[in-house]
């Protein structure tokens, strides 16, 4: 705000408040010349105005409210650009990311400024920091038997994960299941928590440049075959032979990069199990202009100890199925 509008806001905020103030004073005063409990002489439609004096109880909450809106209005940012004698903030305004959040938060603290979700935050952390620090010290296969370990896990899921993988962890379109042992990077403890501390980001190249309009319906003919699919045999064939190209990341077989030890995520196309859909259009999609699924990183948004826990908890969905 530019000073003159700050001034603007200020002189119209305490103007507000002398012109309310006034007229409750003026309102306490009984009608001139006319004793309590009598007429005014004032008659409209018959009924008649008497002259009573405003009830206590109105009169003092009203006094209380003002006294609030002017402690409220010293001690908050609120006129104009006053920033209050408690130097609050609502958080650290203007910040788009991680790293500058950090830096904000540091700075404030160094300052001895008083920004509440900063202060919330080192509350939480002091208060479930130990918590979480005592699940971190235990192994993955520990705390998937750890009933209070898992409940917390859940809900850091529904918390961070859920708006992606589905509040019952399913997936959908482009978001991988976790549930159901079909893995893109792995499953074991080690795999998963690599996955949530880093972050992934697959990177399946376009191919209808290469391809051409007849190569991919080809590719695309062998690329359902694999699950047992009814297709186009000549087609398949065909694509067959041009699979070579795909299996450095999906393997000669089409088992997925996990099923060979690989790092590239490429997922199993041979067990009807579909990130991004299973029908005709979708796969030619897929084969057309490739996909990049991003998975973010945790490691610098939640810390190593709640990422465990997590790992516990993703870890636990594909147990015993
Ligand atoms: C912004 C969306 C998004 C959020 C939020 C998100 N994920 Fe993911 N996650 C993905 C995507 C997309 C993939 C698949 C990446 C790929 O296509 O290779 C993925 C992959 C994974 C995988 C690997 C699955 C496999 O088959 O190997 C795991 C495990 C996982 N996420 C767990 C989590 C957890 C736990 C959280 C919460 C801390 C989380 N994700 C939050 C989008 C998200
Ligand atoms: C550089 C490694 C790489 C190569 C080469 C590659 N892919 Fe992929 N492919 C991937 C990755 C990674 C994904 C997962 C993309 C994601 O998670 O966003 C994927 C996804 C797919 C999918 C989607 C599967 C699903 O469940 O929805 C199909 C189908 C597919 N690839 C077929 C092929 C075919 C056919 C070829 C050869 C023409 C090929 N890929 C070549 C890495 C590769």
């Amino acid at each position: 705000m530019t000073s003159f509008w700050s001034i603007w806001v200020i002189v119209l905020t305490l103007a507000c408040l002398a012109i309310i103030f006034g007229l409750l004073l003026w309102n306490l005063k009984n009608y001139a010349g006319v004793k309590e409990g009598e007429s005014c002489g004032h008659e409209f439609d018959g009924i008649e105005e008497l002259n009573n004096p405003l009830p206590k109880w109105w009169t003092y909450m009203f006094f209380a409210t003002f006294i609030w809106s002017v402690y409220y209005l010293a001690a908050y940012p609120g006129l104009g650009n006053w920033e209050g004698l408690g130097k609050w903030t609502s958080s650290n305004q203007g910040i788009t990311s991680l790293a500058e959040s950090k830096e904000a938060t540091e700075q404030a603290l160094a300052n001895g400024e008083n920004v509440q979700l900063d202060q919330e935050f080192i509350a939480a952390d002091e208060r479930f920091g130990p918590i979480f620090e005592s699940f971190a010290k235990q192994d993955i296969e520990t705390l998937v038997k750890d009933e209070k370990a898992l409940e917390i896990g859940q809900r850091l899921f529904s918390q961070n994960c859920a708006q992606c993988h589905g509040s019952d962890a399913r997936g959908g379109q482009g978001f991988p299941n976790l549930t159901d042992n079909d893995w893109l990077y792995g499953g074991s403890p080690d795999k998963i928590k690599e996955t949530l501390l880093y972050g992934r980001v697959a990177a399946m190249p376009p191919w209808g440049d290469a391809l051409g309009e007849q190569g991919i319906k080809e590719m695309t003919a062998h690329v359902l075959s694999l699950s047992g699919r009814t297709v186009n045999q000549k087609d398949a064939a065909a694509g067959a032979a041009k699979f070579a190209m795909c299996a450095a990341c999906h393997g000669a077989d089409g088992k997925g990069s996990v099923a060979h030890n690989l790092p590239f995520g490429a997922p199993n196309l041979t067990d009807n199990i579909w990130l991004y859909g299973g029908s005709k259009r979708a796969v030619e999609e897929t084969l057309i202009n490739g996909r990049a699924g991003v998975m973010p990183a945790w490691k610098d948004i939640l810390g190593e100890d709640k990422v465990h826990l997590l790992t516990a908890y993703v870890y636990s969905l594909s147990q015993d199925k």
